[in-house]
């Protein structure tokens, strides 16, 4: 090898290995002060609408405001009525583990299951949902009083599970800022993705660590509660319309979970609908579901209704409640047997089936045991009041007389209202945000009385008008803005939600799933650094053992057998982590609707940048220790064609078999197809142009790769005097060469030709049943 080739090598060998850090470290700092800037942007948000809060106060100290506004989320224009008709699941074994539920969850209700360990509520939501693929089920659902499957509403419907299934290597805002993008309506612009990345951030108070990442286990990036959230709020990012939650609150303290099932139900003014699976509730949140589903051992319903019925009915059947115990706690004891009716001793030989026959009995007439107050004061009322104070006051506000608010106004009044003495950036920032609600060019000077009123009676309500109207792209919208009721109604019934919710397309998921593939690609620097340095190492080791320790002519083909067999095992382990490591989350995304072919190409691409990498080291480093005399492009090709197949290779077991089992079967893999079905000796053996060549000419990568290697060094470089070639070596020669440049050849193409394209053909059949794998394997994994 000449000097020049030489330094032409190591420049690209440093290129190679700085390069695509380089240009990553860019994209990434660009990255993070993108989310710098967006957190600076919500913080600053926050503060307005703070200053806001305290200024209709100023006027009107009792006015009930909104804790959240939702910016993002949408109101439902068509809610889900769900109504169940004999719901069961029966095990294969003849296990009966659900019979005969029957009930309804409401539209924009919050509604809760509850019953013993064992008693089939998972199983009831897996049935209901049309997930239970373990059992056979029976009974019928109807969505809006049409029978239909709740399956066929996919996109309208978010499943959180009971495990916290998350990305580990994200941080929660990006990994919910990416489910809202791939999960949401086609036409959700990314500005609209931020918005609902906000609201899911602040309804499930996990804004402040937006920007952490979540970790696992061995590194712990945040807490077990907020893991919890992140959970639920990647499927909030979806704005369904049905939500349905297993246990979203274990492991969470009494008023953690309090204000979750208060945002939950708060969500429900959008018309989505919470179904949950709920334990040990304390009663101040038992008594916040509109619906409670209590089922008894066996999976059957002892009561269905209003939650504040239930304490009511089991009453009536004679059970006593202590006055010291919580009563949902008590409502447990009473379904598991513990308790004893005073009217019905009998009950206690066998207490599930006497609640449910009896609740069978009764159910008509639960809506008699118990009655709501009527709400007195509306908020329409508190509207009219805080208007009339504001209109009363406003020759005060409005000093210059001007008949708008200015900027120096509005600082003058949020001074006058808080004592504190706001940003102008902030002050500017809520002055925006009252034109934007008013629907007016958000760089005009001042706000109009009416807009102003219009912005402090808006806070009362859920979803603003303005942001709605955003979502549609509609900014010049001339309605006034005074009647905030009419407007969000107008705006609710214009937003393209519906039940029928198209999802995304292909290139939109595979545009959000590269690029988070890439974020997460960077993050695993160390990981990616430690590998390079093994495959040096090995790379090293290989060619003193070739040059120093036991020297080999590299007109043998005995070296490329060690390096491709090698290299082949490398590739197939390292690529069994690409879809083993977070399965689960894949599991998940697909069962929600990402396409699995974004999902398979977006990681396979980026891997392939890591894989040429890896060869590119292990090859050159060889190469510059060996210095054979060929070009290196040609010594280099075999390499990669063999990194490709076994990547596939890699892929393919980690696609069909559990992360477990991976490493062992990898290893095998590799073994056979290349040490074993790989060196020469024994390819000569199974040449005998029948069966035993056709099976190794489709399941050995060396047999093809090290004949190319071999071969390319005996035709570029050269043989020695075949005088000068001794005993075994120059009797090897003898064969292997007419076997390897004869009988090697695919329809006349050539060895180096037909090692391309079998090789080439290896990965893309790999590659393609990876693929498969994944795609049939997570069918009958919906999470
Ligand atoms: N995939 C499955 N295959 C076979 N049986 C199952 C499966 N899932 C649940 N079961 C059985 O169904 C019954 C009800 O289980 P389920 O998980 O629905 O209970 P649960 O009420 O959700 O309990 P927990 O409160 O402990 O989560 C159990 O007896 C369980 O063994
Ligand atoms: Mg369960």
């Amino acid at each position: 090898m000449d000097k020049a080739h030489f330094l032409g090598i190591s420049v690209l060998l440093v290129v190679v290995l700085v390069g695509p850090f380089l240009a990553l470290y860019c994209f990434h700092k660009r990255w993070d002060l993108r989310q710098a800037k967006q957190a600076r942007m919500a913080g600053k948000s926050m503060q307005a609408q703070d200053f806001a809060v305290k200024v209709a106060r100023y006027f009107m100290p009792s006015i009930q405001i909104e804790k959240h506004r939702f910016h993002g989320l949408t109101a439902k224009s068509e809610p889900m009525d769900i109504r169940f008709e004999s719901l069961g699941l029966e095990l294969p074994n003849g296990t009966t583990v659900l019979s005969g539920v029957t009930g309804e969850f409401k539209a924009g209700t919050c509604c809760a299951i509850m019953g013993p360990s064992g008693a089939g509520k998972t199983t009831f939501m897996n049935a209901l949902c049309g997930k239970a693929f373990y059992g056979k089920p029976t009974g019928k659902v109807f969505i809006n009083e049409r029978e239909a499957s709740i399956a066929d509403f996919r996109p309208c419907v978010g499943f959180v599970p009971q495990d916290d299934i998350v990305h580990e290597c994200l941080t929660v805002g990006e990994q919910i800022q990416s489910a809202a993008l791939l999960r949401g309506e086609p036409w959700t612009t990314s500005k609209r993705a931020k918005r609902i990345t906000e609201d899911v951030l602040q309804i499930l108070q996990i804004n402040h660590i937006r920007n952490t990442v979540v970790g696992s286990v061995e590194h712990r990036g945040i807490s077990g509660g907020q893991r919890k959230r992140v959970n639920i709020g990647l499927e909030l990012a979806a704005d369904p319309t049905v939500l349905f939650l297993d246990e979203p609150t274990s492991g969470l303290d009494s008023t953690s979970s309090l204000t979750i099932i208060e945002s939950l139900k708060k969500l429900g003014e959008l018309g989505m609908t919470s179904i949950m699976v709920i334990h040990q509730p304390r009663y101040k949140l038992f008594t916040l579901f509109d619906e409670v589903l209590l089922l008894g051992k066996g999976g059957r319903t002892v009561y269905q209704g209003p939650s504040q019925g239930a304490v009511p009915y089991f009453q009536r059947l004679g059970f006593e409640i202590p006055a010291t115990e919580n009563p949902a706690d008590w409502l447990m004891d009473l379904i598991s047997g513990e308790v004893r009716s005073k009217r019905f001793p009998q009950v206690g030989t066998h207490p599930a089936d006497w609640l449910f026959e009896t609740w069978e009995q009764n159910k008509a007439q639960v809506g008699s045991y118990f009655s709501i107050p009527g709400n007195l004061w509306t908020e329409q009322d508190d509207r009219t009041v805080l208007a009339n104070l504001v209109e009363a006051e406003w020759h005060q506000i409005d000093v210059d007389e001007s008949g708008f608010l200015s900027l120096d106004e509005l600082t003058r009044l949020i001074r006058q209202c808080t004592g504190a003495e706001p940003k102008k950036n902030i002050v500017q920032q809520l002055l925006v945000a009252m034109l934007e609600v008013a629907g007016r060019d958000p760089d005009r000077d001042g706000v109009s009385r009416e807009d102003f009123i219009g912005y402090l009676c808006s806070m009362q309500v859920a979803a603003s008008r303005a942001d709605i109207l955003q979502l549609q792209d509609t900014s010049s919208s001339s309605e006034s803005g005074s009647d905030v009721e009419t407007i969000v109604m107008e705006a609710t019934c214009c937003t393209p939600t519906g039940l029928v919710r198209e999802a995304r397309g292909f290139g939109s998921h595979l545009f959000v799933l590269s690029h988070r593939q890439l974020v997460l690609w960077w993050r695993k620097n160390s990981e990616r650094a430690l590998f390079l340095a093994v495959v040096a190492f090995a790379a090293v080791l290989l060619a003193s053992m070739d040059k120093y320790i036991c020297p080999t002519p590299l007109w043998m083909p005995d070296p490329y057998l060690n390096l491709h067999t090698a290299l082949a095992l490398m590739q197939t382990v390292y690529c069994l982590g690409l879809f083993g490591d977070d399965k689960q989350v894949f599991w998940r995304e697909s069962a929600s609707g990402v396409s699995v072919l974004a999902f398979f190409i977006s990681r396979v691409v980026l891997n392939t940048v890591d894989l040429v990498m890896q060869t590119f080291v292990f090859v050159a480093l060889y190469f510059m220790m060996l210095q054979p005399h060929v070009h290196f492009g040609r010594f280099f090709l075999p390499f990669l064609l063999v990194s490709f197949v076994a990547a596939g290779a890699g892929y393919f077991i980690s696609s069909i078999l559990p992360v477990q089992h991976g490493p062992f079967v990898a290893s095998l893999v590799a073994f056979v197809s290349c040490g074993l079905m790989g060196h020469p000796m024994r390819v000569i053996q199974m040449m005998d142009g029948g069966m035993l060549e056709a099976v190794m000419d489709v399941i050995s990568i060396a047999r093809w790769s090290v004949g190319m290697s071999f071969l390319l060094i005996v035709e570029d470089q050269g043989l020695p005097p075949i005088d000068s070639i001794q005993g075994q070596q120059r009797l090897e020669l003898e064969v292997m060469i007419p076997v390897y440049k004869d009988r090697g050849m695919w329809q006349g193409h050539g060895y180096w030709n037909s090692g391309i394209l079998w090789l080439l053909g290896m990965a893309v059949v790999l590659h393609s049943a990876a693929f498969l794998g994944l795609k049939f394997t997570s069918r009958t994994k919906q999470i």
